[in-house]
């Protein structure tokens, strides 16, 4: 499985990159404002040390102005995939944009039948977004499980891309299933490693480690 750093905070992104976590980076609206920075130039800064794809999200709804701004968000770097949401004029553009080799995340997806839809257009990445299921009791999970059994029926060459994920178990749980990837904010990533019996074990092992007296 491959891992995508959920977040504009360029820090973040170095840090979780030194740490051998970062494929690739996902933004939206919402981590944009958050950045407090203009969208061209945090992307553009993202991509000069990123080199797996780094997602860039349209804010226009329909398909002339998805189209005008996709073709700014890629222009700033080869590596950008401009994300679109699973609208009509969303699945559209992503036709559009696909056809022109452009990587394309469609994002918002909340169930199959949408991302059957984002398939067909040709999507690069398909983002399921398992918590906000999860949030209003929805099986987030399922969803994940049941676009793998769609596209691996149909041999469908879409990337599903669990998103909106809130928990190491939402990770463990999308590759088990078989996501091919998963973004996730940088807490959640660094989670990964962390487990209190490893902790344990290293303090018991040093304790009866200086007790020897040995140095190495
Ligand atoms: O970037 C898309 C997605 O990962 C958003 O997650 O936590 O805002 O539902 P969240």
């Amino acid at each position: 499985m491959k891992f995508f750093v959920d977040t504009a905070d360029v820090k973040d992104i170095r840090e979780c990159q030194e740490m051998g976590l970062v494929d690739g980076v996902t933004t939206n609206p919402t981590l944009i404002a958050k950045s407090g920075r203009k969208i061209t130039e945090v992307i553009k800064e993202i991509c000069s040390f990123v080199e797996g794809p780094v997602s860039a999200e349209v804010a226009a709804l329909d398909y002339d102005g998805m189209m005008r701004e996709g073709d700014v968000l890629r222009k700033i770097a080869k590596n950008v995939a401009v994300k679109v949401p699973l609208t009509v004029d969303g699945l559209r553009a992503c036709r559009k944009l696909s056809s022109e080799g452009t990587m394309v995340n469609v994002t918002l997806c909340f169930s199959a039948a949408q991302a059957l839809l984002a398939a067909k257009a040709g999507a690069t990445f398909i983002s399921p977004f398992i918590g906000r299921l999860d949030d209003i009791n929805l099986p987030g999970m399922e969803l994940i499980a049941n676009i793998r059994q769609i596209y691996d029926n149909y041999d469908y060459q879409t990337n599903i891309l669990a998103a909106s994920i809130r928990s190491v178990n939402h990770i463990t749980e999308a590759a088990i299933i078989g996501a091919d990837y998963a973004t996730a904010p940088p807490a959640v990533l660094k989670g990964l490693v962390k487990h209190p019996l490893t902790d344990k074990g290293i303090e018991s092992f040093l304790a009866d480690w200086k007790k020897t007296g040995q140095t190495i």
